[in-house]
């Protein structure tokens, strides 16, 4: 029996979905297969943003021919967009093929779910309100390798006002330092060369004092792991940054010299619309405080464009900021009304022509950034560790420190492995060259 998972949204899906592979793993289930091959598909969605939110009901809705077809195939729908008010009933009756509707807080009950289903043929649809305790202990089957993605908590106490992420995830619970640990342990012992910790605010990790320890304690932890490895996290909120971290992160040449710090709009105003609870001003102060601790330390973001009563000006003051940012890279985006979320009953929504107009000026300036930065690699040597091989190319993918990737070609078989990277040629964020030695 095989499964097939689709996965929406961000790095803590893909996470989720690891740990869905798991679950179904443990009822018998025995690899991911391509769609027309599985017994069961499970669509691990995302509400964050309509896109993501249509993408999902698309796909879903393609697959009726094949659970017509095939009468035995389990369809089940879980993940952010199942949890959000009244979605579950809309799946169900745009999609009465539908077998199994789960939200966030009880995805460690699918497989129990999946024994429901077969035994007596009803539809499970089950949401629940969120509840204590966390997503622990269950066994993701890690599809990534040599990266690996550790949960530090979950859910998010913050209500930007956009944002519909505290609605679907909860509050924030973090889990406790010491199961943290135990895991990163384990994960270098069993050689995964990079592990990045995941929060929706990791700052505030330990915020309901489950975790043991502070953000910044736990991070010079892990790093004090013994063996080869990087180590990443994310997301910082510039609310909530602090010298400690930084501090950590000098400490330890294991730490990415990266922060992902979202700062989603250079406007005052917008900001404090938005509900983020810093300034333009403050914001450029944690990214001095960085350059201070680590004159080499980059700074990736997310931006949105089109936030309510958004003017010319305040849009233009974003573009200002990225120029005097100067972000290894950033995620833009078009700001899309939420259901339940404050800003969606502001006056003042941006007409979609202007929102267009805004995301194209702001992608080519962030374009033309990234680009004038890989170029100035050129000539020079970077350290990537090596994460895949592309077939059809035959170039071995690997990305350094900052995210940019790096491609080159090999006799042998790289993937795993720190490779020193001659760079000969750069496109976007991709790095081109040759590999020169061994790392140590
Ligand atoms: N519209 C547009 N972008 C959003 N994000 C979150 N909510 C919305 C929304 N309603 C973006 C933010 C956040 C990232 C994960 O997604 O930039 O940092
Ligand atoms: Fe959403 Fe803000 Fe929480 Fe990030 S910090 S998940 S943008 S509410």
């Amino acid at each position: 029996m095989n499964y097939h998972i689709v996965t929406y949204g961000c790095q803590m899906n893909v996470h989720e979905s690891e740990k869905i592979a798991g679950i179904l793993r443990e009822k018998g289930y025995e690899k991911q297969s391509p769609l027309e091959e599985a017994d069961i598909v499970v669509f691990n969605t995302c509400c964050i943003r309509e896109n993501a939110e249509n993408h999902a009901f698309g796909n879903i809705g393609a697959l009726k021919k094949l659970k017509k077809q095939k009468k035995h195939l389990i369809v089940a729908v879980g993940g952010c967009m199942a949890q959000e008010e009244g979605k579950a009933q809309l799946l169900r009756e745009k999609f009465p093929f539908i077998d199994i509707v789960f939200g966030t807080h009880n995805l460690a009950k699918l497989g129990e779910y999946v024994e429901r289903k077969k035994t007596n043929k009803k539809a499970v649809v089950e949401i629940v309100p969120e509840r204590e305790g966390t997503e622990d202990g269950i066994s993701p089957v890690r599809t990534s390798y040599p990266n690996a993605w550790v949960n530090i908590m979950y859910g998010c106490n913050n209500f930007c006002s956009y944002c519909i992420v505290p609605y679907v995830r909860g509050r924030e619970r973090s889990r406790r330092a010491e199961d943290i640990l135990a895991e990163a342990r384990a994960l270098v012992q069993e050689g995964y060369k990079e592990i990045t910790l995941l929060g929706q605010n990791v700052n505030s990790y330990n915020g309901d004092g489950r975790g043991g320890m502070s953000f910044a304690q736990l991070l010079d932890a892990v790093a004090s792991i013994e063996g080869e490895f990087r180590l990443r996290f994310m997301t910082s909120h510039p609310k909530d940054f602090n010298e400690d971290v930084a501090a950590v992160m000098q400490k330890h040449a294991k730490i990415c010299r990266l922060l992902h710090l979202p700062v989603q709009s250079g406007s005052n105003r917008i900001l404090s619309l938005m509900n983020r609870r810093y300034t333009r001003e403050k914001y450029l102060s944690e990214i001095a405080l960085l350059k201070r601790y680590m004159p080499d330390c980059e700074v990736t973001t997310d931006l949105i464009v089109g936030f309510p009563t958004e003017t010319e000006e305040e849009f233009e003051e974003t573009l200002s900021l990225v120029k005097e940012v100067g972000f290894a890279s950033a995620f833009t985006f078009v700001y899309s009304p939420r259901t339940g979320t404050k800003a969606a009953q502001m006056e003042g929504q941006i007409p979609e022509e202007v929102q267009k107009d805004r995301i194209m000026r702001l992608v080519a300036l962030v374009n033309a950034q990234t680009r004038e930065k890989s170029a100035q690699y050129i000539g020079t040597t970077v350290e990537i560790l090596c994460e895949d091989y592309d077939e059809k190319k035959h170039f071995y993918i690997g990305r350094d420190c900052y995210g940019r990737m790096g491609y080159f070609q090999s006799e042998t078989n790289r993937v795993g492995e720190f490779v020193m990277l001659r760079v000969t040629k750069a496109n976007g964020i991709s790095l081109y060259g040759n590999a020169e030695e061994k790392r140590g």
